[in-house]
C-alpha cells in the first residue's frame, strides 16, 4: 500500500525514461542485424527486460552500460537467421508488445518456441495476430483455438501476404511486418487508421526496404542489414503523467526534455491543448528517425471535450491519465470509439470508472468509452490498480490533489513501464 499526498506546485526540469515501444523494436531489429548495435537511452523497465531476456535465451549477447549518462544496451546481432531455439518457454510477463511482435518474428524462424506471460497477458486477445500469421503459413497454436497464450510456434513455411487489418493496431501491423522480414518477397499491411509507426521508421533507419503509400505499408525482407547506434527518445506516454500533474496543480511549471513527438503518438498533446492546457512544444534535433521536442507545461484550468475518431488511436495508452484531467475539468468529457481500452493491461474503462467514483467523480461507462463529470475537489480513496501500471500512475497523480491522498494497493506494477516514477513524482511534489 502506498500513499500519495497533497502537493505543492511542480516546478523544474526532468527527463522521462526511454520510449517503451521503440526500445522493444530496437532490441528486436538489433538482434536480427549483422554485428553490434548500441541502443542509447533504452528503457530499463520490466516489459523491455522481457524482450531482452527472450533474445538472450535465443543466443544473442546483450550487455548494459552507460553512454552519455544514459542506460545503454550493446547487442551483438547474428543476422536474420542467427537465433537459436530457446531451451524454455519465453516469459513475456505483462508485455503485450513482447508477445505479439515476437510471435510475428518467430513465425519466420526455423525452430520451435513457446510464449507465455502473466495472468493479465494470458487473458488478452491473440487471434488478431494469429489469424494473419496463419494466412502467411505460420504454424501457431494457443488456448481457445489460438485466442489466448501460451502460444506455441512450430517451424512453418511462410509466404508473403497482403493483409487488411480489421482494427487499427500497431502490434498486429508489426507482427505481420516482422514475419515478412524473413521473406524476400513483399509483405503488405493495409491499416484502417495510422497506428504508431515505429517499426516502419526503424526499418528505414536500418536500411531495410520499406515503402508506405497511404494506408499501405510494405516491407521486403530477406537481405542482410547491419547493426547501428540508436538513440531512444523519452516516452511521451510517460511524459503524459507529468503533463497532467503540472496542468492540474496550481502554480506548476515543468520542462520535460527530449520527449518523442512522433505524430502517431501525440494525441495526448492535441487533447490536452483542446481542453485548455498550456503546453509549449520546442522542437529538438531528431533521433534515429524519430522527432524529439522539449515540452514546457504550465498549470491551467481545463474544460471538458468530446474525444473520438483518429484522436483515440493517437492517444490510446494515455486514457487513464486523460481521465484524471477530465475529472478536474469544468463540465463533462465524453470518450467514444475506444473499445480497445477494454483489452489493455486491464479493462481500463472499468478500472478508471471504479477509481474515479472512489474519488467522488460521476462517471458513466459505455461499451466503447465513458462520460466523466469534472469537479474541483476530490476525495482520497483506496484504489485498486488491477495490476495495471498506467492505472497506478494515474491514481498516484490524482493522489497529489485528492483530500487525504490516495492509497494504491499495488505500485510494483509501475516497474513494467516506468521504474522510479513514484520517486520522481514525490521529489517534484515535496
Ligand atoms: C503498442 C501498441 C499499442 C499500445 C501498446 C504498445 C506497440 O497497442 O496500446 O501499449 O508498441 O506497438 P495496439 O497496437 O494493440 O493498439
Amino acid at each position: 500500500m502506498s500513499k500519495v499526498f497533497k502537493t505543492k506546485p511542480l516546478r523544474g526540469e526532468l527527463s522521462v525514461p526511454g520510449d517503451k515501444s521503440i526500445t522493444h523494436r530496437a532490441v528486436m531489429l538489433a538482434a536480427l542485424a549483422e554485428g553490434e548495435s548500441e541502443i542509447v537511452g533504452y528503457l530499463p523497465s520490466q516489459d523491455c527486460e522481457r524482450t531482452i531476456a527472450a533474445f538472450q535465451a535465443m543466443g544473442i549477447e546483450i550487455s548494459t552500460t552507460q553512454l552519455d549518462e544514459q542506460p545503454t544496451l550493446r547487442i551483438k546481432g547474428k543476422g536474420l537467421f542467427g537465433l537459436k531455439e530457446p531451451g524454455d518457454v519465453i516469459d513475456c510477463g505483462n508485455s503485450g508488445t513482447t508477445m505479439r511482435l515476437m510471435t510475428g518474428l518467430l513465425s519466420g524462424q526455423k525452430f520451435f518456441s513457446v510464449l507465455s506471460g502473466d495472468s493479465s497477458l494470458r487473458s488478452r486477445p491473440m487471434r488478431r495476430i494469429i489469424d494473419p500469421l496463419r494466412m502467411m503459413g505460420a504454424e501457431i497454436s494457443g488456448r481457445s483455438k489460438g485466442q489466448y497464450a501460451p502460444l506455441a510456434i512450430s517451424e512453418g513455411t511462410l509466404s508473403p501476404i497482403e493483409y487488411t487489418q480489421p482494427i487499427a493496431s500497431a502490434q498486429v501491423k508489426s507482427a505481420v511486418l516482422l514475419a515478412g522480414l524473413s521473406l524476400a518477397e513483399p509483405t503488405t499491411v493495409y491499416e484502417p487508421g495510422r497506428s504508431r509507426d515505429h517499426t516502419e521508421r526503424m526499418f528505414q533507419y536500418f536500411g531495410i526496404p520499406f515503402e508506405r503509400k497511404g494506408e499501405k505499408a510494405t516491407v521486403v525482407g530477406g537481405a542482410v542489414f547491419t547493426g547501428k547506434k540508436m538513440v531512444v527518445p523519452g516516452d511521451i506516454s510517460s511524459a503524459a503523467f507529468f503533463l497532467v500533474a503540472a496542468t492540474i496543480t496550481e502554480g506548476s511549471e515543468l520542462r520535460l526534455r527530449n520527449v518523442g513527438v512522433n505524430p502517431t503518438r501525440t494525441g495526448i498533446l492535441d487533447i490536452l491543448l483542446k481542453m485548455g492546457a498550456d503546453i509549449k512544444i520546442e522542437v529538438q534535433e531528431s533521433a534515429g528517425n524519430e522527432p524529439l521536442a522539449d515540452l514546457v507545461v504550465r498549470s491551467s484550468s481545463l474544460h471538458g471535450i468530446k474525444i473520438d475518431g483518429a484522436l483515440i488511436l493517437r492517444a490510446i495508452d494515455e486514457f487513464p491519465i486523460l481521465c484524471i484531467a477530465a475529472a478536474r475539468a469544468e463540465g463533462e468529457t465524453v470518450i467514444r470509439g475506444a473499445r480497445e481500452l477494454r483489452v489493455k493491461e486491464s479493462d481500463r474503462i472499468e478500472s478508471m470508472a471504479v477509481a474515479l467514483r472512489g474519488m467522488g467523480v460521476a462517471v458513466e461507462t459505455y461499451d466503447d468509452g465513458m462520460r466523466i463529470e469534472g469537479r474541483p475537489d476530490w476525495l482520497g480513496c483506496d484504489c485498486r490498480t488491477a495490476g495495471d501500471h498506467r492505472i497506478a500512475m494515474s491514481m498516484a497523480v490524482a493522489g497529489l490533489l485528492a483530500e487525504g491522498g490516495n492509497h494504491l494497493d499495488d505500485v510494483a506494477c509501475i516497474k513494467t513501464s516506468f521504474p522510479g516514477f513514484i520517486e520522481q513524482l514525490s521529489a517534484l511534489s515535496k
